[in-house]
Parts: C-alpha cells; structure tokens; sequence
C-alpha cells in the first residue's frame, strides 16, 4: 500500500533560485528545491563525497537534514563539514528495512549511491513508506554480475533493468517518485541527446516543431537521419604516480567498474542494421536489444570526440544504451518502423584502461590494490557526450568537457568525473522534489531542459562539434578488415577488428 505523501507546501516556495559564482566571476542562478523531509544518503564513496556539497548548495532541508549510512569509513570527515550526520551500516539483504526504518520516514528522500545495495528492493521499501528515491545506478545485492552460476543473460543490464521497469509498472505511475540510474551516464546523456536533436533540428530542419513527446522526439531523430548514437566518453585524467602492476586504479569506483567490465557487452540495435552480429542474442524477441558473449572489458569500439578525434574505447554495458533507444523508437505492427543503435563507447583514464587489461590477464581476479584517484590528480578531463551519426552533416558529438581543475574549483575533493555524475545526481533529486508522485522514471522520462539547468553549472565547457570523421578513417588499409564503406555508421565497422559482426 503507497502512503499519500507531499502535500504541497504553500507556506514555502516549491522552487527557487540561487546564486552561483562562474568561473569568470560572474554571478548566475542556479536551481534549489525545498525538501520537507530529510535527506537520507546511502553510500559516501566518490560520488556520494562528490554531491555532499551539492545537496548543501541546492537542497533546502530542515536542520539536521541530511543523514550519511555507509558501510565503510571514508567521506566521514566530508559528510562533517556538509553539516551531515554519518552513521556507520551495512545494509542486507535481510534487514535492509529494519535499519533504514531507523532513519527514513514518510516525505523524506533516499539518494541511494552504494554499489552492491539492491535498488529494486529499495524502491519498492520507499514507496511502501512514502518516500522519494534517486539512485545512479540499478544495482542488485551482491553475487550477480560476477556470478559464474547464473548464465550470461542474467548478469545483463537488461534483465536488471526489465526486473525495475516491471517494479514500476506494478505500483503504479503517481506512487513516489523514483528516479533510477541518473547520474551522468546514465542520466544525463539522455538530456545531452535531446540538446544535440534541437542543434541538428536547428541547422538541417528549422521549421520543424520542438518535440513534446517521445513519438515526435523519436520522429525528429528518423527525420534528421541518425541511425546511431554513441554514448562516447574519454577520461584523460592522470596522476603524478602511475598505476603499479597489481594495482587496479581508477576515478570512480573500482567495484562499480569491475563489475560492468566482467558483464557481457550490450547495446541496442537499429532499424538501419542489416542484421545481428555473430556472436549476439536477442534480449528476447522485439526487444532491439543484445549482447554478446564478450565481456565489455575486452569488447572495443570505435568512436569520435572534439579534443582527440576518432579513439577506441570499450563497448561496456550501460543502461543508456537501452533506455534511449526505446524513448527514440517508432513502432508499427510489424515491430520497429524506426530504432537507431545506442552504445556506450568509454575510454576510463589511462591506468584504469591499463588496469582494466591487467585484470582480464588475471582470469577476473582482483589485483591485490585499489586505488581511486582524487588528490594526486595533476592533469586532464572527462570529455562525456553523444555522438549523432549517419545524418546529412555525418555526424555531430555534443557535450561536457570538464577539467579537473574546474572540478575542483566547485567542489576541492572531487574530480572530473565524479562532480559530473554528481551533477546528474543532483538534477534528478531536484526533479523528484518537484515531481513528487511520477512512479519508478528514468531520464528518458524527466523534463530534459531542467535536468541540464541544474547540472550544467557542474560541467565545464559544453561543447557542440560537427566531424567528418567515420570509424572507416584508417581502416583496411594495414590488414583486411570485413568493412562496409558504403554505409560508414554500421556496426561493422564501429566495431573494432578483433570481434565479428
Ligand atoms: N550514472 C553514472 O554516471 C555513474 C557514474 C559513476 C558511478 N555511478 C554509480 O554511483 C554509485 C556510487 O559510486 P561510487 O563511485 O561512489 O562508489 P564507491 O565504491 O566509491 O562507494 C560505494 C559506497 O557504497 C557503500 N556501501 C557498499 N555496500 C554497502 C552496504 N551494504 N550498505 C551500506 N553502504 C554500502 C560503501 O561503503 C561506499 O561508501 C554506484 O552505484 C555506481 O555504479 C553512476
């Protein structure tokens, strides 16, 4: 049973505006909301330490407002000086409720940023209580994704995410709002798709409407001419002490990463592809989605981005790579009338690369160390966004390219790609305070245009850039490669050389 929760405050102003200091000096408004309740945080790894400050910054809370449980020490003394109270627990499977019901009540919000506390569970338990819910990931208990016992499909994205999209179903679209896997990507590339359609809507259909609905954004995107779109995302941060041989380093969580570089590769097939890559399985019939039976560390694939150019990076599974094909789908009843490919394409910094390599030449075991990169940082950026292709103009890449120092100067412990994903964290809790009662939404699903308002203050230089790059660039020329020039933006020739399709 969904309690009634949220009656609107008029005492208060729903929604207001701030002041930020840009990095020019100047001063701009920057998005608040007021939340009744409190704010309960699960997790204070990098992100969770990332958006302290944030929620401090945009959240109006009661005093004692924001309550940190975390299975581990760190970001204690950061949750201090937010004016957080940290509590140290470990949720289970077991008696996850008992421990929350200690904290959580009706009205307040739960900002779940752990890796391995089950998120269905969680939204289902808010919901019951009357609580809003954000996460930036659908995680489950531990024991799945590196499980040998389960087969290949149930260590998928999809499958976690049909099992959250069924939760969803069942209670019901105005039960509290739960906002799943908003951070930056997932979350924030769903918004940066729409931005980029309106700038190719702009220069090659300006007379066309802006979209208001999935069907006339997914009709935009068939009548630009995209047939893929690649989450496309390039960490050049770097250290001033280079990863070691049994270390594993990274910029965010090493056990988040572990995790997604041991599932299968997955992605979502377009209508312009002229079949399914050998080695791939239908999710089930008329999904549009597959997997391969690679795992995403050692699948690549090609992609472009404005500082580099064209790069390689892994095709890692991503819950984006799902959600925004199924908003931009047209559908008739034979199926898919229109579908672009959606992939995510992630070049992690160089060590985490290097370490990434490192640990599938251990047979998956763990190296010994872990190190999360964070002071030591002396160069680089996250340059995150999407990459528009198979138009008139070939393709258009729209994003952020955040500097570390810039992360910095907002928030001194953080890095590039952690206030990023905190940036999307943050959008969604804003969104879900003033959208209340919308059910289990992804960011297909938010108003796109105020996500980024209140993220972009976050995200460095937004960049839109047109190439006349193709993954062809290069290619065939050394070795024979199965390619098809014909069609440049097909699968089989973003794919890297070493898997078939
Ligand atoms: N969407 C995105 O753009 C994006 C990007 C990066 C990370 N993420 C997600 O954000 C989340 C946080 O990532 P991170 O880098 O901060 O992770 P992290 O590993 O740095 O921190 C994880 C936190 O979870 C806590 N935790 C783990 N198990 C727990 C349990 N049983 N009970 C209570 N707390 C527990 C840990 O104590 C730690 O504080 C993860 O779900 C990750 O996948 C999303």
């Amino acid at each position: 049973m969904v309690q009634e929760i949220f009656p609107l405050r008029t005492d208060l102003p729903h929604v207001c505006y701030g002041l930020h200091m840009t990095d020019s000096g100047v001063e701009t408004s920057i998005e608040t909301a007021e939340l009744s309740g409190r704010l309960v945080m699960i997790g204070c790894g990098s992100i969770g330490q990332a958006v302290l400050p944030l929620l401090r910054r945009h959240i109006l809370l009661p005093t004692e407002g924001i309550t940190v449980l975390s299975a581990d020490e760190r970001g204690r003394g950061i949750a201090r000086d937010a004016g957080a109270r940290f509590v140290h627990c470990y949720l289970k499977p077991g008696d996850y409720h008992r421990q929350l019901a200690k904290y959580v009540n009706a009205g307040d919000m739960v900002l779940n940023l752990s890796v391995d506390v089950s998120s269905l569970d969680l939204v289902e338990w808010c919901a019951d209580r009357g609580t809003l819910y954000v996460d930036t990931s659908i995680e489950p208990w531990p024991g799945v994704f590196d499980n040998p016992m389960l087969s290949m499909r149930e260590r998928t994205n999809f499958v976690t995410r049909e099992r959250m999209l069924r939760l969803g179903r069942r209670l019901g679209r105005d039960s509290p709002t739960a906002v799943v896997d908003h951070g930056a990507n997932p979350g924030l590339v769903s918004h940066l798709v729409k931005q980029a359609l309106l700038n190719l809507r702009a220069d090659l259909l300006p007379d066309r409407a802006v979209p208001q609905s999935a069907t006339e954004w997914a009709t935009l995107a068939r009548d630009l001419g995209i047939t893929l779109i690649q989450v496309s995302e390039r960490d050049t941060q770097a250290a001033d002490r280079p990863k070691r041989p049994g270390e594993f380093v990274n910029t965010w969580s090493i056990d988040g990463f572990v995790d997604e570089l041991m599932q299968p590769s997955e992605l979502s097939l377009g209508t312009a592809e002229p079949g399914r890559p050998a080695g791939s399985h239908w999710h089930r019939d008329g999904s549009g989605s597959i997997y391969l039976r690679r795992p995403g560390g050692g699948t690549y694939a090609r992609s472009w981005l404005p500082s580099l150019g064209g790069f390689q990076g892994l095709l890692m599974t991503h819950d984006e790579v799902f959600s925004i094909a199924d908003h931009l789908s047209l559908r008739n009843e034979r199926g898919f009338a229109y579908r672009p490919t959606v992939m995510f394409v992630y070049h992690p910094c160089d060590d985490a690369m290097l370490s990434a390599l490192e640990l599938e030449g251990r047979g998956w075991q763990m190296q010994p160390t872990k190190r999360v990169l964070t002071a030591e940082l002396v160069t680089g950026i996250d340059e995150l966004g999407v990459l528009l292709a198979g138009h008139t103009r070939n393709a258009y890449w729209y994003g952020s390219q955040l500097h570390i120092d810039e992360a910095r100067r907002h928030v001194p412990h953080a890095n590039a790609t952690s206030l990023q994903v905190a940036a999307g964290a943050l959008a969604a809790a804003v969104w879900a305070i003033r959208n209340p009662r919308r059910g289990v939404v992804e960011a297909d699903d938010l108003d796109y245009d105020q996500c980024l308002d209140a993220a972009r203050p976050y995200l460095g230089p937004m960049t839109g850039a047109y190439t006349d790059w193709t993954p062809l660039q290069g290619r065939g020329q050394l070795f024979d490669e199965d390619l098809e020039p014909d069609h440049p933006w097909e699968l089989r020739n973003v794919r890297a050389r070493q898997w078939r399709a």
